[in-house]
């Protein structure tokens, strides 16, 4: 099916084709990010148009798309109220380096939302990321963090570090780094409550930095009483605790730890938050608030080395308020959540009539399928579960038939613009791949 569905590929789209070769003349890989090639493909898809839940490619193919840039684009692709902000907004300045009015607003708005008091704003959520840790080690006065088994929080230099077979590690195929990351980074399994303990009663580590739900090795969920275990030890040792909700944003209005009553320390969003331009914010405690505000009055003069000049931004600012006002509110998700609990049950059918060794997770409007029978408990037994050969043969195959999913593992989104019959359609496309794949 690999092979076949390759060809087939090859054949649809010769515009995406010939595009690719005039591209890799200028640029690295043939695209201008160049993990955009690892998607399993001969060559990239080049995208003409997205509107809602529609790409259409420039061999002119129409695709359902469930990817949804991998959550930047959760409320769908431009959908109109960020459209017309940014054409009312636009004309009247994109950046300034000094705030704008709507900044009273959003922060209000935040607050509302997420629960915490304080903000800022980053480009990415790459950038939210890096500024927490420096913050919480400024003001802990510890150097070391900790991080789950197989996490992903973005290109941030030291969450590139592992635990397979219970050796701590620099990740494989990590570019160009010189320094030792396992000498400032702690590593444990998710759910492991022992180890999580053991590594954080020594009281050296500054913060703890973790999504709520794993995401990026398929999902794993938190075990019942994990997450208030973490909770519990970060606060006793003195550990800053910050969930990275950049996808499990999808889960509720708020994110995954307030849908289920966990306060951290931090919070970090970014990709879908401004409507899929680049932005990204990072919100925290009244307590962490003043801590950072004694360290600022105790420290030198010099740079602070945290903040980038296009952060925070006016139009930035312009497109978090819509976003926060027009889809997270509890309609949105509801509406969402409803859908995704569709392609859920129909995953979960289609995998069920055959008796195939699979399973389907869901939080909120984020459906996963793996290839393995039951729910993996932390990320070593998630990165085991992925089977490359299946997932890009199911990939390429769906995208041959109109419709895309995440690359790297098997998520499926849904958006404002998703409708029963999108969903239904996936449905129908992924049983004849499951049906085929089993003959
Ligand atoms: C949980 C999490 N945090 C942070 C990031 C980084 O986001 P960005 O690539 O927009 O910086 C990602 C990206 O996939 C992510 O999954």
């Amino acid at each position: 099916m690999l092979e076949r569905e390759a060809k087939l590929y090859v054949q649809r789209n010769p515009k995406s084709k010939a595009l690719s070769a005039e591209a890799s003349r200028h640029w690295l890989r043939g695209v201008p990010m160049h993990w955009m090639v690892d998607w399993g493909l001969p060559f990239p898809l080049f995208v003409e148009e997205a509107r809602g839940v529609t790409l259409k490619d420039a061999d002119g193919h129409s695709y359902v798309d469930f990817c949804l840039g991998d959550t930047g684009a959760m409320f769908g692709h431009a959908p109109d109220a960020v459209t017309r902000c940014l054409a009312r907004e636009a004309a009247r300045g994109l950046t300034t380096m000094l705030p704008s009015p709507d900044a009273v607003e959003v922060g209000k708005l935040l607050e509302d939302r997420f629960g915490l008091p304080f903000w800022q704003v980053t480009a990415t959520a790459s950038d939210a990321n890096r500024a927490v840790l420096r913050w919480a080690r400024a003001i802990t006065g510890r150097s070391k963090i900790l991080v789950f088994n197989h996490c992903y929080h973005g290109c941030v230099d030291d969450t590139f570090v592992t635990a397979d077979g219970g050796k701590v590690k620099m990740v494989e195929g990590l570019v160009g780094e010189p320094r030792d990351l396992t000498a400032f980074t702690k590593v444990v399994e998710f759910n492991d409550v022992p180890a999580l303990e053991a590594a954080l009663r020594a009281g050296d580590v500054a913060c703890v930095l973790a999504e709520p739900v794993m995401t990026n090795v398929g999902m794993v969920l938190p075990a019942p009483g994990f997450l208030e275990s973490l909770r519990a030890l970060t606060s006793e040792t003195g550990t800053i605790l910050v969930f990275d909700e950049t996808h499990t944003l999808t889960s509720s209005v708020g994110g995954y730890a307030r849908s289920v009553n966990i306060r951290p320390d931090g919070l970090v969003f970014g990709k879908p938050i401004a409507g899929g331009i680049p932005a990204a914010l990072y919100g925290f405690s009244a307590d962490v608030a003043d801590r950072i505000q004694a360290y600022l009055a105790s420290r030198g003069e010099g740079r602070s080395g945290i903040g980038t000049t296009l952060s925070g931004s006016r139009i930035q600012m312009a497109l978090i308020r819509t976003v926060l006002e027009e889809f997270m509110t509890d309609p949105v998700y509801e509406a969402n959540i409803t859908l995704a609990k569709r392609l859920e049950r129909g995953i979960a059918d289609v995998i069920i009539k055959p008796g195939l060794p699979w399973h389907v997770t869901r939080v909120g409007a984020r459906v996963e399928f793996m290839c393995v029978p039951k729910p993996p408990r932390n990320g070593f037994e998630a990165s085991q579960a992925i089977h490359k050969p299946i997932d890009e043969a199911v990939h390429r195959y769906l995208l041959n038939r109109g419709v895309v999913v995440t690359p790297f593992h098997n998520m499926m989104l849904v958006c404002p613009s998703t409708t029963e019959s999108h969903v239904n359609q996936f449905i129908e496309i992924f049983e004849a791949c499951v049906t085929e794949l089993q003959n």
